[in-house]
């Protein structure tokens, strides 16, 4: 037989169908993967059922169609008060990972370095290395704050862009304006582009406010925004996110995605269209997160697990120590299997061996779903 030498000799299964399987395996609640167990709302099912009856089943516009740009457009501006021309400068995507995996092949050449704030979303790293480029970690503080003096160390002359991922997964941090301003002057300063992952970006608690690149001119001129509409209502399957970014990188961006993927489901795309046009579901999205948010963490707080700050995305994180010495891959099969709750290590999401003993749980689940998985956790003496 011939074999193929690897573009990815480190790349296993990911650590999110690890733990799904042995979740399945053991008959565990999944509150390792990310995505919600209840269904979207069925006016959004109706709404794409109807664009598909309508005849919406051919190749729409390469960019995605036009109402859904349009009504983008009008949500950035109206969220962020950037503008975005539909036309030029939005492009519906695969997915909030095929907006990352195209918005990395354009802006990098061979030979170059991207920074990683580190813990970081598995997807990068393989993207940036296909692309011919080198990941560089940085880690966190311990508080899971972003070390920009560390990011400022690591720059060198192959610098050329930087993840942003803000709220974060899996630490559930959310950067702030000042974060934002530290990012502007060292992206200026060494000419960086910036791909900025803001999928969780209507999951952001406590009023606190989602400080997206758009926000920051100086930035959304050098930057790819990543949106996803999978987590913001509720169907991570129909994989449709969106890249903004201004039209030259968005020029860049489409001469990619016009041979990889070209253009996404119409029917879908018309549908979140129509759907966009009331506000109410992403504005209510916070409080929604944020109540499942506070009934988790209440129920944590019976538990010998140590609560970590979750201040967005749907994700909480713990510290085990006072329950187990054991590593955190080991730890969560450990859970998986005696405890009967899956959970996702975040060794895995680090490119240098960092073990601080945490563990991260989904709490986008139906409230019955959490209340069985705390009446578990909660026999963890
Ligand atoms: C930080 C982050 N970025 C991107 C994605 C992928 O988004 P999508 O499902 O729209 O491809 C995820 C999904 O878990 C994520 O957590």
């Amino acid at each position: 037989m011939p074999t193929l030498p690897t573009k990815l000799p480190a790349a296993g299964l990911t650590i999110f169908s690890q733990m799904s399987l042995l979740a399945q395996q053991h008959g565990a609640i999944n509150l390792g993967q990310g995505f919600p167990d209840f269904d979207a709302d069925p006016r959004l099912i109706e709404a794409v059922a109807q664009a598909m009856r309508d005849g919406h089943n051919q190749y729409p516009l390469m960019a995605g169609v036009a109402p859904l740009r349009q009504g983008l457009a009008a949500k950035l501006q109206r969220c962020y008060g950037q503008a975005y021309d539909p036309e030029r400068e939005i492009t519906i995507t695969a997915g909030g990972t095929q907006g990352l995996y195209t918005a990395l092949q354009c802006a990098l050449q061979a030979g170059d370095d991207a920074i990683l704030i580190e813990p970081a979303y598995d997807s990068y790293a393989p993207a940036i290395r296909l692309a011919g480029a080198e990941p560089v970690g940085v880690p966190m503080t311990a508080d899971y704050r972003i070390d920009w003096d560390a990011v400022r160390a690591a720059i060198t002359p192959r610098t050329r862009l930087l993840v942003l991922n803000t709220p974060h997964n899996p630490s559930g941090r959310v950067a702030d304006a000042a974060d934002l301003q530290q990012l502007a002057a060292i992206a200026e300063a060494h000419d960086l582009f910036v791909v900025s992952d803001e999928v969780y970006e209507h999951m952001v608690f406590d009023g606190a406010r989602h400080e997206s690149v758009a926000r920051h001119p100086a930035l959304a001129a050098r930057s790819f925004l990543v949106g996803s509409f999978g987590k913001t209502f509720h169907v991570t399957g129909w994989k449709i996110g969106f890249v903004a970014a201004p039209a030259a990188l968005s020029q860049a961006f489409r001469q990619i995605h016009q041979y990889t993927v070209f253009t996404v489901n119409p029917a879908v795309q018309l549908g979140l269209a129509a759907y966009l046009a009331d506000p109410q579901p992403w504005l209510q999205l916070p409080a929604f997160y944020q109540a499942k948010r506070d009934r988790f963490r209440a129920g944590l707080a019976a538990t010998p697990l140590r609560l970590l700050p979750c201040e967005g995305t749907y994700f909480q994180t713990v510290d085990y120590s006072a329950v187990s010495t054991l590593a955190e891959r080991e730890a969560a099969a450990w859970l998986t299997q005696e405890i009967g709750v899956a959970a996702i290590p975040l060794a895995p999401f680090y490119s240098q061996a960092i073990e601080r003993r945490h563990l991260r749980f989904c709490f986008a689940k139906r409230e019955a779903t959490l209340d069985e998985a705390l009446a578990r956790l909660q026999k963890l003496a």
